[in-house]
């Protein structure tokens, strides 16, 4: 029995254009600056989002990484939605190589409130600083769930009010955008910073990028080689991302269809979501999720368990329609 795999959009494999693309980029030096391809995508990327300057990164999490070494100083704090990925998921990086705090901010769906953003900003002698404001769109741990963008705006008027910088981890910002029905231009405008993935719902193998003005480009570069991400001939890896650009709205609108099908078809079988999926993520409530996990395994449906109670399933490309309907069959059989 063929797996029918939901654990993530990080799971797809390159299409044959990709890899044919991969095999004939034409490629350079790209610590030099030489790699034709990869200035290809960073100008591609810089243009589409809104901003002066790209920079190609082997992940999102080292993308995010090089944003907190731009713009927070040692021993000072950054103010990030609770769930936040750079906060839940790579592994006390900010403390290690930075050297700053995270601290977070409820954040209901995703949305800090910006009045408790005010409330929360550190000025005074006996705290940290606060020197950055991060938000993610969409949030993944709270559901693949979009900030709005009144709400974005309320929350970049008060950063800037108390001198804050900014980041938007955009990892999934091809997801907001479609959702909103916004270009993601909008959804990144106003950010300091913003990263943005291609190997997640846009199926390229490898990578991100980080947007920003001109001025930080060089900072930026230099960081990266710190961080071991001075890639050579990278552009075989670029020249598959801007394939993954290629009628990347329509690639995504399907998942968000998907996963819409799929919720229907789970609460119809009895199961219970939270929340109301938004964009490529089903969060279901179970009171044992690992055990309904090796459950699933069994019909060969696979999803991740996140916590005690919580199971994500994401929808993407390498799934089609089909295998939803197949996938809601075998659950029913459970
Ligand atoms: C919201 C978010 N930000 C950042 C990342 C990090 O990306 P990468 O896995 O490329 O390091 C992920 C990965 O899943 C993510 O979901």
């Amino acid at each position: 029995m063929r797996a029918i795999d939901f654990r993530s959009d990080t799971l797809t494999q390159p299409t044959p254009a990709m890899r044919r693309a991969m095999a004939e980029a034409e490629v350079g030096d790209d610590v030099y600056g030489e790699d034709p391809t990869v200035r290809r995508l960073e100008a591609t990327l810089a243009e589409l989002l809104g901003f002066e300057a790209g920079l190609f990164f082997p992940s999102g999490t080292m993308a995010n990484q090089t944003a907190l070494l731009l713009h927070a100083p040692r021993a000072t704090e950054v103010l990030a939605p609770e769930g936040a990925h750079v906060f839940e998921f790579e592994l006390a990086a900010p403390g290690m190589l930075a050297g700053t705090l995270v601290r977070t901010l409820p954040a209901p769906l995703g949305r800090p409130d910006p009045e408790a953003l005010a409330r929360a900003v550190h000025a005074g002698p006996h705290q940290a600083p606060t020197s950055l404001f991060w938000l993610e769109n969409t949030h993944n741990l709270a559901g693949g769930t979009v900030v709005p963008r009144e709400t974005t705006r309320a929350l970049l008027e008060v950063a800037q009010e108390r001198g804050l910088r900014t980041h938007l981890d955009g990892a999934r910002i091809w997801n907001a955008a479609v959702a909103l029905g916004q270009p993601p231009a909008a959804v990144a405008r106003g950010f300091d910073t913003v990263m943005v993935s291609l190997s997640k719902g846009l199926g390229a193998p490898v990578g991100s990028v980080l947007l920003m003005p001109e001025s930080l480009l060089g900072e930026a570069r230099r960081y990266r080689k710190v961080l071991g991400g001075g890639m050579r001939q990278a552009g075989v890896l670029a020249a598959a991302g801007l394939v993954a650009l290629d009628g990347w709205e329509r690639t995504i609108a399907a998942d968000h269809a998907k996963a819409r099908r799929l919720a229907e078809g789970l609460r119809a079988l009895g199961y219970g979501l939270d929340p109301e999926p938004e964009t490529n993520m089903v969060y279901l409530k179970t009171q044992d999720a690992p055990g309904f996990v090796r459950r699933l395994e069994t019909v060969g449906v696979r999803a991740l368990p996140l916590g005690s109670d919580r199971v994500r399933f994401v929808t993407h490309r390498d799934l089609s329609p089909e295998d939803v309907e197949e996938a809601l069959s075998r659950i029913a059989g459970l």
